[in-house]
């Protein structure tokens, strides 16, 4: 639990989805009806190719944006990538760093996403990086060692961290329509906590979402988990009608003070 009452992230993570029409389209609605809440930030990451068109969309309203992924240099001949220099420029608050599908499909490894992390906050970006075991690793019951080892990798170089986010999405959950258990969520997050107090890390100041098939019909028994402080999500955050749901939900919690 962040702070005193509970306040909630909830991010959507559009993935490899929607042309700059359709954002335009799905984010006029998201602003006109979204008009925020006390204890609740929503976030949309969009592709790169609408972030701008994006940003004029959201102005003034109450959703915010992030990145899906960002390079580590300001500039440089890197044929292909986005400085987090550039995504400053375009207004965007959050960036989405070491997804499992760039881990696994780009074959980002740990120095690469410690680099990344670090470079986001020096731009001013807040990072929210993603852990999570595979299947595999879980059925070996490794899962906590796992994220500790992501989690070190990112923290162990910097001295004073800043603003932050983790995002619990393991790999079997995402995508699949299988959801982690609300217990086993809140164990994990537990877990993540006492890392970063290891890390020296102000723990209770890190806001820890859970990803992994989130819905509108599981979301609220996760959300009520004592350390889940919002939700990260893909498929359901191309429906407004089911993502709006989501960030109800949180609403309601947050007001609850539960
Ligand atoms: P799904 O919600 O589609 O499982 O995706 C989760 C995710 O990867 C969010 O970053």
């Amino acid at each position: 639990m962040v702070g005193d009452g509970r306040s909630y992230l909830i991010v959507g993570n559009w993935k490899m989805h929607r042309t700059v029409s359709e954002t335009v389209e799905a984010l006029l609605e998201l602003t006109q009806r979204w008009k925020g809440a006390e204890g609740v930030k929503v976030v949309i990451c969009p592709p790169f190719t609408a972030i701008l068109i994006a940003a004029k969309t959201v102005a003034g309203s109450e959703i915010r944006l992030g990145a899906q992924n960002l390079h580590w240099a300001p500039e440089g001949a890197f044929t292909g990538e986005v400085s987090p220099v550039m995504l400053q420029e375009l207004a965007v608050d959050y960036v989405i760093v070491g997804h499992s599908e760039r881990r696994i499909l780009f074959q980002e490894d740990g120095p690469a996403v410690a680099k990344k992390f670090a470079a986001a906050l020096e731009n001013g970006l807040l990072p929210i990086l993603c852990v999570g075991e595979n299947g595999a690793e879980r059925e070996a019951g490794r899962q906590g060692q796992i994220v500790e080892e992501q989690i070190r990798e990112v923290l162990t170089p910097l001295k004073e961290p800043g603003k932050f986010a983790i995002a619990y999405e393991p790999v079997w959950a995402i995508g699949t329509g299988k959801t982690a258990e609300p217990e086993d969520v809140q164990r994990m997050h537990g877990h993540i906590r006492t890392i970063l107090g290891k890390c020296g890390v102000a723990a209770g100041q890190v806001p820890i979402l859970y990803g992994g098939s989130v819905n509108a019909s599981n979301s609220a028994s996760l959300l009520s988990q004592r350390d889940v402080d919002g939700a990260l999500v893909g498929g359901a955050s191309l429906r407004n009608d089911e993502f709006l749901a989501i960030a109800g939900q949180a609403a309601q919690l947050a007001g609850r003070k539960i």
